[in-house]
């Protein structure tokens, strides 16, 4: 082919992507197994295990199903998983008490794995939708107005409740002001030091919550969670919120979702002084699960790409309903 234009080019960036090797040389960012913390779906009883339909692949499982996953985990390589509880109707209350409750199915999972993984972490999630009869993250007033200083009483009373069961972290994800340092606190006071704290800082009013709502039939029965999670179109605040959580003694923060709030991911990951978490939610799931379904995305590879524009937008953790997938396609391409 004759040149159009005689290219004269000192720099050509190409070089560096010539071949395999050399792509593994330069490669800026690295994603591993050991980034991902898995979440899971937990319910009461025994040796039964059930479909969520909305998170193809993801079910709802009793501890013991659970335990026998977790060897699978272990061999894996994943470190940390984060349980999430399907609570029946009956024990759902307008003031979540079963969310303390020492014999509850979060502290009785948290003992369970603690005993046979002792080395596996384990993070709960701190609020009350799970609980609450309003499926709210906080307790509902009668005029419908979500309480924040009460329901932050009940979150400290569930935080001791995990520390004592032997949780790793606990997670706030319910977006109350003030919550890390009553938190904080109140581990501290009950003795738990070492308990550290992982804060859902930046968490958004997101669409993107709808399957795992589903998993948990936790949806709010009225109202919407805008008046404590926030509004998709904001920045500044964002950062206002991990600046709190970060003076208030957070020892992680987070952004959620993951995959639309790259930008929120990246300014967070260079103003805080913690280490930063994403967690790439239900929706995002099961978006590219149902595109793969249809054969009109490569699930392997968009699998791993989207994990790693996450973790390039500045996490240094990634919570993922990918986590086991990932991790065998990461061992693959080794
Ligand atoms: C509950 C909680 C939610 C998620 C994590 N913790 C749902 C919500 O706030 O409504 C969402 C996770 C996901 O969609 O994967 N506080």
């Amino acid at each position: 082919m004759t040149r159009k234009f005689a290219l004269d080019l000192v720099r050509r960036p190409r070089r560096n992507r010539k071949s395999a090797t050399v792509r593994d040389l330069v490669r800026e960012t690295e994603l591993s197994v050991k980034d991902f913390v898995y979440p899971v779906f937990i319910m009461e009883g025994s040796n039964k295990e059930e479909a969520i339909p909305s998170m193809p692949g993801m079910t709802r499982k009793t501890v013991d199903v659970l335990l026998k996953e977790l060897e699978e985990c272990f061999s894996l390589g994943i470190q940390a998983i984060a349980p999430f509880p399907s609570i029946e109707e009956s024990k759902k209350d307008h003031t979540g008490s079963e969310s303390y409750n020492p014999n509850g199915l979060v502290p009785t999972c948290v003992r369970a794995v603690k005993e046979k993984f002792p080395e596996m972490v384990v993070m709960t999630d701190i609020a009350l939708d799970p609980f609450n009869i309003d499926g709210h993250d906080g307790i509902v007033s009668p005029t419908g107005e979500i309480l924040n200083d009460e329901t932050v009483e009940v979150l400290c009373k569930m935080a001791v409740c995990h520390a004592a069961a032997g949780a790793d972290f606990v997670c706030p994800s319910d977006m109350m002001d003030g919550r890390i340092a009553a938190i904080r606190e109140a581990l501290d006071n009950a003795g738990f030091t070492n308990t550290s704290i992982m804060a859902y800082s930046a968490k958004y009013a997101s669409a993107f919550y709808g399957p795992f709502r589903d998993a948990l039939d936790s949806a709010p029965k009225a109202g919407d969670k805008k008046t404590y999670q926030m509004d998709p179109a904001n920045r500044k605040e964002a950062m206002l919120e991990v600046s709190l959580d970060m003076e208030e003694g957070a020892d992680i923060v987070m952004v959620k979702p993951a995959c639309y709030y790259l930008d929120i991911l990246r300014e967070v990951a260079d103003m805080s002084d913690v280490p930063v978490a994403a967690y790439q939610v239900s929706g995002e799931y099961a978006m590219l699960c149902a595109a793969a379904e249809n054969g009109w995305l490569d699930r392997d590879r968009v699998v791993l790409e989207s994990l790693m524009g996450i973790k390039r937008s500045g996490a240094k953790m990634i919570w993922t309903y990918f986590a086991k997938e990932a991790a065998r396609l990461l061992s693959k391409e080794k």
